[in-house]
């Protein structure tokens, strides 16, 4: 994993911004692997601004989102598909239907998984995939503990990731405790991978994904296998890491 050090949130927007769009401009009919969540939101941000500047085309652009709730529907705004809509799709030249997010009609529609996958492989495979990291080292919504080798499917949420999400929702009930996430073996034939990684809250998990060894209940730890990550993590996210002066930093 390449390191990139970036001073705060808006660096590190930028910086995300900056790489899809040389991306987008180098291959104009990339497919993007896209996260929510609130990490990427400036990402999008600038994303918006330079299609608005600059022009960049998304015409011939595929997106497919890692992961989206079970039992809300496309119209509720905390679901990932609303967020897509409103952080970015409605804002520049992708057609819609290049725009796909898994979704599964229930805990037991086993078929979505598999389908998600196909439709993968059938656009030649994610160019890049961006990700963001739970407090607990998830990617996408695969919870520590699950295997390496898992591809798209139903998943059920920590309850720390529900705590965590809690804040979109009016309360805790509302939010879902089970959803639809592109597996990690499908992440890690992505590519490039760029994993985004900002503020304090992230600062323990960050320590560890460098300290510890690849294992399955920490999910993110499995990057460290892929031929092109980049991580780009602010000063925040960095404090512990960097307090303790590990061996990256060496
Ligand atoms: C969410 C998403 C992940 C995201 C992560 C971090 O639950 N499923 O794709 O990367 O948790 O979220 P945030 O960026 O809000 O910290």
């Amino acid at each position: 994993m390449k390191l990139i050090e970036v001073q705060n949130y808006d660096e590190m927007s930028k910086l995300a911004a900056e790489i899809i769009i040389e991306q987008v401009q180098t291959k104009t009919n990339s497919v993007l692997g896209l996260a929510t969540g609130g990490t990427p939101v400036g990402m999008y941000q600038y994303l918006m601004k330079d299609f608005t500047q600059n022009k960049t085309s998304y015409e011939q652009v595929i997106t497919l989102n890692l992961d989206e709730y079970i039992g809300l529907e496309k119209d509720n705004p905390q679901s990932y598909s609303y967020f897509m809509k409103e952080q970015l799709f409605n804002h520049i030249n992708i057609p819609e239907n290049q725009t796909y997010l898994p979704s599964a009609k229930s805990v037991h529609d086993e078929e979505a998984g598999r389908n998600y996958e196909k439709l993968i492989e059938t656009v030649g495979g994610i160019d890049m995939q961006i990700l963001g990291i739970g407090e607990n080292g998830h990617i996408g919504f695969n919870e520590p503990g699950t295997s390496f080798s898992s591809t798209t499917g139903i998943v059920k949420l920590a309850d720390s990731t529900r705590e965590a999400n809690a804040r979109y929702f009016t309360k805790m009930e509302d939010v879902p405790t089970h959803a639809i996430s592109m597996g990690i073996s499908t992440i890690m034939k992505s590519r490039q991978i760029v994993l985004l990684v900002s503020g304090v809250k992230k600062a323990p998990i960050l320590n560890q994904l460098f300290q510890t060894d690849v294992n399955e209940n920490l999910p993110a730890s499995i990057l460290k296998k892929h031929p092109d990550v980049t991580v780009i993590a602010d000063q925040e996210a960095l404090s512990i890491l960097k307090e303790k002066k590990g061996s990256v930093f060496s």
